[in-house]
C-alpha cells in the first residue's frame, strides 16, 4: 500500500507554530538565506525545474508563473498567498497556516525577492480568525528576527464569498472593492494587485518553495507523477472510515486514497461515487478508481484534483439530491457579473429541483447537458464554467439515477 509522504507537511507536530526558534531549530528560513545568495533568475529556474505546479486547483506551473512578474517592469511589485479556503470539505491550508506559518511566510519571501516584490498579502478565510492570529503572530516575530529583510506581509481577511478565492476576485477585495473577478488578459502576474504585477499563489504551493530550494529540484521532480510531481494534502470526509488529512504523492491512485487510508466505507455498505477538488469537481464511479489523483490524469477522466478535497459517498446516497443541492450553491454563490454563470447557475438550480421532485422529464436532462456546455465555455471566471461539471458527470456515469425519476 502506498504511504503517507510528509513534504509540506514536514513539521506538522514537530514544532511549535507560535515559536520561530522551532522553526529555525528544525532548517527554517535557511532556504531564504540560500536565495538571496543566487541570482533572481536562479531561483524561479529552479522552482521552475521543480516541476511544482499550483495547488490552489489550476495546477499552473510555479517558476514559469514568477518568471512573467520577474519579467514586467514596473515600480512595485506584489506577493499574494492565496489562503481563501472557501471550498466546501477542503481545510488542508488551514493545517497548513496552523502548524508551519513560517513555512508559508519563507516561500513567499522567497518568491518576493526573484520577482522583486518587497510587499506581500496573505488573504485568509474569514471564518479562520485563530489562523489570523496565528500568522501575525509568525509575522511579528519573523520582522523582530529581521529574518524578513525589506520582504514586508500583511494578513486580510474575507468575509465569506466563495468567488473571492477566484485570484482576480481576492484582488478587488484587497483593493476595497466588490470581489468581482476581472476580465483576462492581462493576468496577475503583469496587472494585479493595483494594477501591479502580482503573484498569487495557494497556501500549499509556497510551503513547498523552502524544501525545493533545500532538496533541489531534481529531488523534488523525481517524487509522484512526472507531469505533476510533489505530494498532495487532501481532505477526506463523507463516507469513509478515516475523515482525516493526509499527504500523498501525486501518483497515488484515488483507490488507495478512498480504501487505501481512507479505510473504505462504513458500516459494510457498498461505495457509490466520490467527488475529488471541490463543491465543482466531476463525480468518480467505482470504474474509475485505479486513476492516480494527479491534475493530469483527473482531467483525462472529467474530473479535478482541485483543492484535494475527497467527498465518499455509499450506495445510499441519492445522487440527483447531492447534485440538487450542489446547484443551489453555485446559484447563491454567482456573483452575478456575467449572464451566463448569473442565469445559467439560476437555471441549472431550477431543472436539477424539477428533475429531483420527479416532476422533470428527459428533455430537461438534455437542457441541462446543453446549459452545462455552454457555461463551461461562455462564464467568464472558473466558479461558472466549472459550476456545471457535477451534473455533467452525474449524468454520463450515473444516468440510470436521473432516469429513476424522470416522468
Ligand atoms: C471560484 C473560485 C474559487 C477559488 N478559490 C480558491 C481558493 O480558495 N484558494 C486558492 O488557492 N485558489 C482558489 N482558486 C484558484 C485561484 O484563482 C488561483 O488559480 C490560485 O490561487 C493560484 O494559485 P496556485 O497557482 O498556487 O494554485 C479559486 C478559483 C475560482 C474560480
Ligand atoms: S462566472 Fe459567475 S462568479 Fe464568475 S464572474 Fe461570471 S457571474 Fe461572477
Amino acid at each position: 500500500m502506498a504511504e503517507e509522504l510528509r513534504v509540506v507537511l514536514r513539521n506538522y507536530g514537530k514544532i511549535n507554530p507560535l515559536n520561530i526558534d522551532d522553526y529555525i531549530n528544525a532548517g527554517g528560513y535557511k532556504s531564504l538565506e540560500k536565495a538571496r545568495s543566487m541570482s533572481q533568475m536562479d531561483v524561479i529556474q529552479e522552482v521552475k525545474k521543480s516541476g511544482l505546479r499550483g495547488r490552489g486547483g489550476a495546477g499552473f506551473n510555479a517558476g514559469q508563473k514568477w518568471m512573467f512578474a520577474y519579467q514586467a517592469q514596473a515600480d512595485q511589485k506584489y506577493v499574494i498567498c492565496n489562503a481563501d479556503e472557501g471550498e466546501p470539505g477542503t481545510y488542508k491550508d488551514r493545517i497548513i497556516m496552523e502548524s508551519d506559518p513560517h513555512s508559508v511566510l519563507e516561500g513567499m519571501a522567497i518568491c518576493g525577492y526573484a520577482i522583486g516584490a518587497n510587499k506581500g498579502y496573505i488573504y485568509c478565510r474569514g471564518e479562520y480568525p485563530y489562523v489570523v492570529d496565528i500568522l501575525n503572530t509568525a509575522i511579528a516575530q519573523a520582522k523582530a528576527k529581521g529574518v524578513l529583510g525589506e520582504f514586508d506581509i500583511e494578513v486580510r481577511m474575507g468575509a465569506g464569498a466563495y468567488v473571492c478565492g477566484e485570484e482576480t476576485a481576492l484582488i478587488e477585495s484587497i483593493e476595497g472593492s466588490r470581489g468581482e473577478p476581472r476580465y483576462k488578459p492581462p493576468f496577475p502576474p503583469v496587472s494585479g494587485l493595483w494594477g501591479k504585477p502580482s503573484i498569487v499563489n495557494n497556501v500549499e504551493t509556497f510551503a513547498n518553495i523552502a524544501i525545493i530550494l533545500e532538496k533541489g529540484a531534481d529531488w523534488y521532480a523525481s517524487l509522484g507523477a512526472p507531469s505533476y510531481p510533489g505530494t498532495k494534502v487532501l481532505t477526506l470526509t463523507g463516507d469513509v472510515v478515516n475523515k482525516k488529512f493526509i499527504e500523498v504523492p501525486t501518483n497515488t491512485t484515488i483507490r488507495e486514497v478512498v480504501y487505501g487510508f481512507g479505510g473504505g466505507i462504513p458500516g459494510g455498505k457498498k461505495f457509490k461515487a466520490v467527488q475529488i477538488g471541490g463543491t465543482s469537481g466531476g463525480f468518480i464511479p467505482e470504474s474509475l478508481l485505479d486513476t492516480p489523483i494527479d491534475f493530469d490524469s483527473m482531467a483525462a477522466i472529467g474530473a479535478t484534483l482541485g483543492s484535494g478535497a475527497v467527498l465518499v459517498m455509499d450506495e445510499t446516497r441519492d445522487i440527483v439530491d447531492v447534485v440538487e443541492r450542489i446547484a443551489k450553491f453555485f446559484e447563491h454563490e454567482s456573483c452575478g457579473k456575467c449572464a451566463p454563470c448569473r442565469e445559467g447557475t439560476m437555471r441549472m438550480y431550477k431543472l436539477m429541483s424539477k428533475v429531483n421532485k420527479g416532476q422533470g422529464t428527459a428533455k430537461d436532462v438534455a437542457l441541462m447537458e446543453r446549459l452545462g456546455r455552454v457555461m463551461s465555455v461562455a462564464c467568464l471566471c472558473g466558479l461558472g464554467q466549472a459550476a456545471p461539471t457535477p451534473v455533467l458527470t452525474t449524468i454520463k456515469h450515473f444516468r440510470a439515477d436521473y432516469d429513476a425519476k424522470l416522468q
